[in-house]
C-alpha cells in the first residue's frame, strides 16, 4: 500500500464545470441507434414512442446532460429531410461510413428531440457540410426553431410538432479535416463562415454555433481557425470541437478484454495526454481569444478498440472493462481541471459503439464500468472546480502513468472529489487536508475490480457500484482505495 497526502483547497475556484461535460454521442453507426436507444412501436421490448424505456432510465439515473446526434461521419452524409413525416415513405439511404448498412431513416429529427425531451437532455445537432448545402442547413435550423408561418415551421407542424424545440448546441460540419470533406483549415475556415452566416436565431432560440475543430495534437488546425473565426467585432463561433481517442497504436489497437499489463499502462498513459492535450491547445486559444468566448467542445473522446470477434468490423462494437472506467476516470478529471476552455465533452458514444456507456442484447441491457464512472462524477456537474493537489508517483517509467488521478468541486454547499488509483496491483491510502471548506461528514462510493473486470449480459453486476469507508476529522479525509478503481466523497 502507498500513502498519498492530498490538499484541497476551496477558496482556489478554478472555474465552472459545465454540465455539459458528462455529455454523450449518439451516431447511426452499427447498433447505437438502432437497437440501442431505438426499437420502433412495434417492438417487444418496452419502448416510450419506440425509445427504449431501460435506456431512458438508464440516462436519466446519470443525468445525462447534452447528446449528440447524428454523426460523426455519418452528419456529413445525412439529410435531415429523408428522416421527416410518414415512416413508410422515408426515403432510404447506404450508411457508406459505416458497414454500408441500409438506412431506413425511420429514427430522424422528431425521435431524437424526443429521446432529449424524455431523459431532460439537451439535443446536440450536427449540420451536413461536406455533401450537403446552406440552404439545407439553414431549412433545418428554420424547421426545428422557428415559431412563426414559414415554409419550414409549417412543415414541422404537418409532421406533429406545432412548437418548435430548444435547440442551443449545433455544429457547423464533422471532422472537415477527414470524413467531413478533406479539407484544409483555411479552406473549412472559409464554408464554416459561409455556412454559420445561415445559422440564424429565430422566435428567441440562441444557438451555440460549434465549429470543427482539430484531431488530437493538430494544433495549426486550432491556429487558423482561432486566426479567422472573428469577423470585425465579433466571434463568428461559440465552440470549437477538438476529438481525442486514447489509442496507443492504431494499427495494433487490441481488444477490448484481452490485454496485459504493459497494454493497460500504454492506455492510460495515452489517456493521460488529455491534460497536456486541452492546455496546448487552449494555450493557442488564449491568445486570439483572452476572454474566454470560444469554449473547446471535446465532442468525441474515448477508447477504440478492435471489434469483438464475430461481429461486423463497420460496427465498432467493443466490450467495455475496468480499465475503460480507469480511462474515463482520468479524462473526466482532466475536463474538470480544464472547465475553463472546456465547456462540453461527448464521450463515444452512448449504446454500443466504442467506449459505450450501455450495451444491449435483444430485450438486455447492460451498464458498463464507464456508466458507473458518469455515475460517480455526476455531482460536479454545475459546481465550481476547486484546486486540488495529490502527491503523486508515476507507475511505469517512459510512460505518463501518475497512480492518482483527482479533482474537487464545490457546489450549494456540497463538496464532490473524485480519485480514481489507477495502479492495478497497489492500494493508495489517501489523507486529505481539506481547506476553505468546513468539512464535517464524507459519504463514499467506490468502483472497484481487476483490470479486465467488465459486466456482461448473463452477469451484468460483476462491476458495480459499492458504498465504502472513508472519514473525516478535523478538516481531514481519509480511505484507502484498493487497486484499480474510482471514488467518489460528498463531503458536508
Ligand atoms: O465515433 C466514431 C467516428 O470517429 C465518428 O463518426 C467520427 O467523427 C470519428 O472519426
Amino acid at each position: 500500500m502507498k500513502e498519498f497526502k492530498m490538499l484541497i483547497n476551496a477558496l482556489d475556484k478554478v472555474g465552472h464545470i459545465n454540465k455539459e461535460i458528462y455529455g454523450n454521442f449518439s451516431e447511426h453507426l452499427g447498433r447505437c441507434i438502432y437497437e440501442g436507444l431505438y426499437v420502433g412501436e412495434d417492438s417487444p421490448i418496452e419502448n416510450i414512442c419506440g425509445i427504449r424505456k431501460d435506456v431512458i432510465d438508464a440516462m436519466k439515473q446519470i443525468q445525462v446532460p447534452v447528446l449528440r446526434w447524428p454523426g460523426g461521419c455519418f452528419a456529413d452524409e445525412y439529410h435531415w429531410m429523408d428522416g421527416i413525416g410518414p415512416k413508410e415513405k422515408r426515403k432510404r439511404m447506404v450508411n457508406t461510413n459505416w458497414g454500408g448498412v441500409v438506412e431506413d431513416n425511420s429514427f430522424g429529427t422528431h425521435e431524437f428531440m424526443k429521446v432529449c425531451e424524455l431523459t431532460g437532455c439537451e439535443p446536440y445537432i450536427t449540420g451536413n457540410v461536406g455533401s450537403g448545402t446552406v440552404k439545407e442547413m439553414a431549412e433545418w435550423i428554420e424547421y426545428m426553431t422557428f415559431d412563426g408561418v414559414s415554409p419550414m415551421a409549417e412543415l414541422r407542424r404537418q409532421n406533429g410538432q406545432d412548437k418548435p424545440w430548444k435547440l442551443k448546441y449545433f455544429a457547423v460540419g464533422n471532422e472537415s479535416w477527414g470524413c467531413g470533406g478533406n479539407m484544409s483549415p483555411e479552406r473549412y475556415t472559409q464554408e464554416y463562415k459561409k455556412f454559420a452566416s445561415f445559422c440564424k436565431n429565430y422566435s428567441g432560440n440562441q444557438l451555440y454555433r460549434v465549429a470543427c475543430g482539430p484531431s488530437s495534437s493538430d494544433y495549426n488546425w486550432t491556429e487558423v481557425m482561432m486566426k479567422n473565426l472573428k469577423s470585425p467585432g465579433y466571434w463568428m463561433a461559440e465552440g470549437l470541437a477538438l476529438h481525442f481517442y486514447s489509442i496507443p497504436d492504431w494499427n495494433a489497437k487490441g481488444y477490448a478484454t484481452e490485454f496485459g499489463e504493459e497494454e493497460y499502462y500504454k492506455l492510460l498513459s495515452c489517456a493521460n495526454f488529455t491534460g497536456p492535450l486541452i492546455e496546448a491547445h487552449s494555450k493557442i486559444m488564449d491568445r486570439y481569444d483572452p476572454e474566454n468566448h470560444v469554449g473547446l467542445i471535446v465532442d468525441e473522446w474515448g477508447t477504440w478498440f478492435e471489434v469483438e470477434k464475430g461481429t461486423n468490423p463497420g460496427f465498432l462494437y467493443q466490450q467495455n472493462t475496468m480499465r475503460d472506467a480507469m480511462v474515463a476516470a482520468i479524462s473526466l478529471n482532466a475536463f474538470n481541471r480544464h472547465c475553463r476552455r472546456v465547456k462540453m465533452a461527448n464521450i463515444a458514444q452512448m449504446v454500443n459503439v466504442l467506449q459505450a456507456i450501455i450495451l444491449t442484447e435483444g430485450e438486455k441491457l447492460v451498464k458498463t464500468p464507464t456508466y458507473h464512472v458518469f455515475d460517480l462524477f455526476k455531482g460536479h456537474m454545475e459546481g465550481e472546480a476547486v484546486y486540488c493537489f495529490s502527491e503523486n508517483v508515476n507507475i511505469r517509467e517512459g510512460l505518463d502513468t501518475p497512480m492518482l488521478t483527482s479533482s474537487a468541486s464545490v457546489k450549494d454547499g456540497v463538496m464532490t472529489v473524485t480519485i480514481a488509483n489507477t495502479s492495478h496491483e497497489e492500494a493508495a491510502a489517501i489523507s486529505c487536508d481539506i481547506r476553505g471548506f468546513d468539512a464535517k461528514t464524507v459519504k463514499a462510493r467506490i468502483l472497484a475490480g481487476e483490470m479486465h473486470a467488465h459486466n456482461t449480459f448473463d452477469a451484468p453486476e460483476t462491476v458495480v457500484i459499492h458504498e465504502m469507508d472513508a472519514d473525516i476529522k478535523d478538516g481531514v479525509l481519509n480511505a484507502t482505495l484498493p487497486a484499480c478503481s474510482v471514488a467518489e466523497f460528498v463531503i458536508k
